[in-house]
């Protein structure tokens, strides 16, 4: 079984939902607490064992690229004034010289087609795919408790997790078939179903390991939901010829991707740094306070 080397990021999207602040950051570069939001996934990805990072990026996107290189003047301030700590963190978020590639979807034609923007990087080997927008909080991390599965199962697997059955219409929804190891294999995928048709209330998380025939699919560029490339239908083709698994993620993702999700996110990751969690905790509960909520 080949091992899981390379990750994809798609990270061409606008960000509408979070102009004005979104104008001239990428989204992905608005921090949860002290970090950006790509971060949390390429350091989920290391964790996982991921070797090569590729980051599908767009016009305006070029400070994602700056964000993993060093930044000389800062490095040498901090050095200068014994700031080991900070420089040490900085020197331990940075990808190896030569592992992370960047590429560019030219036009939003949607996430199948960013996907398959990366089809000469990934070339002939299963790889991993991230969506940043998705945070996730747990301990595995969510690509480490995929490749479990992974590892003893191979084919594809999907992170899986349980969304209210009123929220069905948001996601990728799934059909669980008989079990294998700690997931199941999976017998439906539905890209926004309607209440009434989807299968379960279990949505694909925003995590896949995917085999290299993905890509021959795109390449077809179909039209799905929305009039866009949809990976979820490419993988329903896959399936035809290929095992997919799930895996419920022991953990709890946020949907950066919107604001109240974005706000979730960094209170949920605040109450949980010791730096400052105390302090932070004092100030909500006095803000709920005065919402005459606490
Ligand atoms: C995409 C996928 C969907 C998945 C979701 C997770 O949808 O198409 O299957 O459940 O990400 O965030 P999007 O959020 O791009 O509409």
């Amino acid at each position: 079984m080949k091992k899981i080397r390379k990750a994809v990021f798609p990270v061409a999207g606008l960000g509408t939902r979070f102009l004005p602040a979104t104008k001239a950051v990428p989204k992905e570069m608005l921090t949860v607490v002290d970090k950006p939001v790509i971060e949390y996934a390429v350091e989920e990805a290391r964790a996982a064992g991921i070797e090569h990072f590729v980051f599908v990026t767009g016009r305006n996107k070029g400070v994602i690229e700056d964000h993993f290189d060093i930044q000389v003047e800062l490095q040498s301030t901090l050095k200068a004034r014994g700031k080991t700590a900070e420089l040490e963190a900085l020197s331990a978020s940075l990808p190896v010289a030569g592992t992370a590639t960047f590429t560019r979807q030219q036009e939003p034609l949607g996430l199948g087609h960013a996907v398959w923007c990366a089809r000469d990087i990934v070339g002939d080997e299963p790889f991993a795919l991230l969506l940043p927008d998705m945070v996730m909080k747990g301990e595995p991390g969510c690509l480490a408790q995929m490749m479990e599965i992974y590892d003893a199962y191979g084919g594809n697997v999907l992170s899986l997790e349980a969304c209210d059955p009123e929220h069905v219409s948001r996601y990728g929804i799934v059909g669980l078939g008989e079990p294998a190891g700690k997931g199941h294999r999976l017998t439906e995928m539905i890209e926004k179903p309607s209440v009434d048709a989807a299968p379960s209330n279990l949505f694909i998380n925003g995590r896949y390991i995917l085999q290299p025939e993905i890509m021959g699919l795109l390449a077809r560029h179909e039209r799905g939901a929305g009039n866009e490339i949809q990976l979820t239908d490419a993988m329903i083709k896959l399936a035809e010829s290929q095992a997919f698994y799930g895996v419920k993620f022991n953990g709890k993702s946020f949907d950066c991707g919107n604001k109240v999700g974005f706000l979730e996110a960094n209170v949920a990751f605040a109450l949980d740094r010791s730096d400052i969690a105390a302090e932070f905790r004092d100030v909500v509960t006095a803000l709920l306070a005065e919402n005459g909520a606490g």
